[in-house]
């Protein structure tokens, strides 16, 4: 999400006349969009701030520095008071201000700007936040892959989270607006389109509304499907409680949509999903995996656990570890609880200590990597479609893709298979990644000569 919104900030900016710099050392402006969903996200941006005033500022003074995003957001001022070189904080709702703060700043007309007003009454301000495009490709390499954002904020207020207090209430674009916006990426050579959203399955639930037992958000992914020239279709992230059978029914039948799922899971304790307010319970939540192994056995399936939520008791945390047992997920981030302001969870009683979270987290990481790692060994010996993104991000040599079901797979191969469905026959697998050889595939081609 982050991302997808600073590649529209970039775009604003390209439009208005700035272009990009190469670095930071270089830059004019140098923003930093920021998350808050944990305090060490915070902790990043504020050490990385301070490093930009001490090295960049410092050789540089009219280098302009900004917050933006989600921390700007929630804590605003706070942010110019705290650190003096701070001259723009821009909240999650001011995105499409930008420019003009900039201009204003750099032509000595303001000193500091802070906006975080929320804007959720108004749709023009939402609109113009999410349509401008990704940066123009001057000479950048094709892009194959992109982000569309569907809707913006959250109603779910779960009691750990600050996201609904950052990000504001829920508002859904047009089908037609998002449709447009996919078909502007694909004549310009995007294979795989990622439809973003802090909870999509409520996608469009108030603005459209079901029609034929089909949610809204089924009905967004039928029309990004007819798109000529798209391959490949994602979405993240889904909740459970919307998880309805006529998405689940979707992957048996939309062949561009990927079999692939990430759906956060949280605990696997059905009084600890009470307090979390999450909305499901266990056997509800495993039925939804059941019914898409059912319809597509081969489908990956990540989630998000937090270990260390306030009361979360041995017993509690036992069945998380029973329900990523019983689960078996592909992929999965374990987090640890963190306080955030204002949230209903700050002040529950029997707040963890430190030392027990550390401890949980551990074993729970444990458990996570011995199943993903199994799991990611029995691809190796069998042949799978990817798609080629461009060259590796550990290794700028190789080239690499991503499977169906979102495995990433590093092969040797050059730059003219970007944008490519590749099939690979996997030789080997690390802890995270799969190993594609590309001569075993010319071996192949030449049998079938
Ligand atoms: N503490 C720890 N993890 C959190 N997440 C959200 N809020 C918190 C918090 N207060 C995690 C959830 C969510 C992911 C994006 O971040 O697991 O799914």
């Amino acid at each position: 999400m982050n991302e997808r919104d600073s590649e529209a900030v970039a775009a604003q900016l390209v439009a208005k006349g700035y272009t990009l710099a190469a670095s930071e050392a270089v830059a004019d402006v140098v923003l930093l969009n920021t998350c808050s969903v944990r305090d060490g996200a915070e902790q990043k941006a504020l050490a990385k701030m301070q490093n930009l005033a001490a090295e960049v500022r410092r050789n540089r003074p009219n280098v302009v520095l900004g917050f933006m995003g989600c921390m700007a957001q929630s804590r605003g001022q706070e942010l110019i008071d705290k650190l003096p070189d701070v001259d723009l904080v821009i909240g999650t709702q001011k995105f499409h201000r930008t420019a003009d703060y900039l201009d204003e700043i750099l032509a000595g007309r303001r000193d500091k700007v802070c906006d975080v007003e929320a804007e959720s009454g108004s749709e023009a301000a939402i609109k113009e936040h999410l349509l401008y495009g990704n940066p123009p490709a001057n000479d950048a390499p094709r892009q194959v892959t992109a982000f569309v954002s569907i809707m913006q904020g959250c109603n779910q207020y779960c009691t750990f989270c600050i996201v609904p207090y950052t990000r504001g209430p829920e508002r859904s674009r047009a089908i037609p607006d998002i449709v447009a916006e996919c078909q502007e990426l694909v004549a310009r050579g995007v294979k795989e389109i990622t439809l973003l959203g802090q909870i999509v399955t409520s996608y469009g639930r108030r603005e459209i509304g079901a029609k034929d037992g089909e949610s809204a958000f089924v009905q967004l992914i039928e029309a990004v499907h007819a798109i000529g020239g798209l391959e490949r279709i994602r979405f993240t992230s889904p909740h459970p409680k919307g998880y309805g059978d006529d998405l689940v029914e979707a992957y048996g039948r939309l062949p561009k949509l990927c079999e692939s799922a990430h759906l956060p899971v949280q605990s696997g304790s059905d009084r600890v999903l009470k307090l979390m307010h999450r909305g499901y319970t266990r056997p509800r939540y495993l039925s939804i995996i059941e019914k898409l192994r059912r319809v597509q056995p081969d489908i990956g399936i990540g989630t998000d656990i937090i270990v260390g939520f306030p009361g979360e008791t041995e017993e509690d945390f036992e069945q998380t570890l029973s329900l990523v047992r019983e689960a078996q997920f592909d992929q999965a981030f374990v987090f640890k609880y963190s306080q955030r302001r204002d949230t209903p969870a700050a002040s529950m009683p029997d707040q963890i200590p430190q030392s027990l979270i550390e401890e949980r987290h551990a074993e729970l990481l444990k458990t996570v990597n011995e199943i993903v790692a199994r799991k990611l060994q029995r691809f190796v010996g069998q042949t799978v479609q990817i798609l080629v993104e461009g060259p590796s991000r550990k290794n700028p040599a190789r080239l690499e893709g991503r499977t169906r079901c979102n495995r990433i797979v590093v092969f040797e191969g050059s730059e003219r298979h970007r944008g490519e469905l590749m099939d690979l026959r996997i030789c080997r697998a690390s802890a995270h990644t799969l190993y594609g050889d590309p001569a075993i595939v010319g071996l192949e081609a030449e049998d079938r000569e």
